[in-house]
């Protein structure tokens, strides 16, 4: 496909990393509409390429993404961002089946750092920043600043976040909770892969079930939560996969996943 803002690659010494590089480098990646259908279309892409077993997502320069297009949005009005539903297609990241990680390289504001949020894991550069000012600009989060962030650093953090938009430091993210790792910049990709290779060389049926799983944590109560995981727990027992893994152990042996 003849992409202008993003980057496509095939990754891993099996190729079997699907990595999305936003390149919008002049504006900070600066996610426009065009933009965001770019990576819409491209996570269809992968998701439907049987050899990708899990995506990565990253910036270049110095930011992931410095929010939503300001000079897109400046101008227009609510009859237009109600009527158009604005915002509608940015959530393909977060009903992926196949596990996405953010490698998270310098500036993560906004819908920026909305769309980190979006993906399973975050990793962070030692340089990355993370923040939602979009209070300074007279407008609120609008893709999951004011529920994702909530959930995952709790009320207080996230309304200091959310109320005056300061940023945080990759270090604070890791403290709070909001990224599993901070990495020196040089290692961030290189680390990303290898954490996509683990995810990739295990059963992408039981990966996409245990990601299922986790994500119903965020969706429901915990009674409910625990009944879909147990019923799902189950139901890998209706795999090949799960027979082969258990049996490989007791035989002392490496697994041969078929992802059936
Ligand atoms: C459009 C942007 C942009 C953005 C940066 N640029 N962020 N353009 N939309 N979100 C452009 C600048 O206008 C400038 O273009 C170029 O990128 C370089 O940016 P500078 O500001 O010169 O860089 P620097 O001084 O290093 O400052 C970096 C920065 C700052 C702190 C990240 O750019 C900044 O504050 N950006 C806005 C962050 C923000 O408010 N994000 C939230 C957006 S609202 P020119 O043409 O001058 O070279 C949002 C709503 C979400 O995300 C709702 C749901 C999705």
């Amino acid at each position: 496909p003849n992409l202008q803002y993003i980057t496509v690659e095939k990754k891993g010494e099996q190729q079997n990393i699907g990595l999305i590089t936003l390149n919008r480098p002049k504006a900070l990646n600066a996610l426009c509409n065009a933009l965001m259908k770019e990576v819409s279309e491209t996570m269809d892409d992968l998701e439907a390429d049987d050899s990708i077993g899990a995506i990565i997502l990253t910036g270049s320069g110095k930011a992931f993404a410095a929010g939503a297009d300001i000079k897109e949005m400046k101008d227009q009005n609510f009859a237009h961002v109600f009527r158009s539903n604005f915002l509608a297609h940015w959530d393909r990241i977060a009903y992926a089946c196949k596990p996405v990680i953010a490698a998270v390289n310098g500036y993560a504001l906004g819908g920026g750092c909305e769309l980190a949020m979006m993906c399973d894991i975050i990793y962070a550069s030692e340089t990355a920043k993370f923040g939602q000012p979009e209070i300074i600009l007279g407008t609120i989060p609008g893709a999951g600043g004011t529920q994702r962030l909530t959930r995952i650093v709790g009320k207080s953090k996230a309304m200091e976040m959310v109320l005056t938009g300061m940023q945080i430091t990759a270090e604070e993210a890791e403290k709070w909770g909001l990224v599993s790792k901070v990495i020196p910049p040089d290692q961030l990709l290189p680390e990303a892969i290898k954490l996509g290779e683990k995810i990739a060389s295990l059963s992408k049926l039981s990966v996409a079930m245990a990601k299922e799983a986790v994500g119903h944590a965020y969706e429901t109560t915990l009674q409910e939560g625990l009944k879909i995981e147990k019923r799902m727990f189950h139901s890998t027992f209706a795999t090949d996969d799960r027979r082969e893994g258990m049996t490989a152990f007791v035989d002392k042996r490496a697994p041969k996943f078929t992802d059936s």
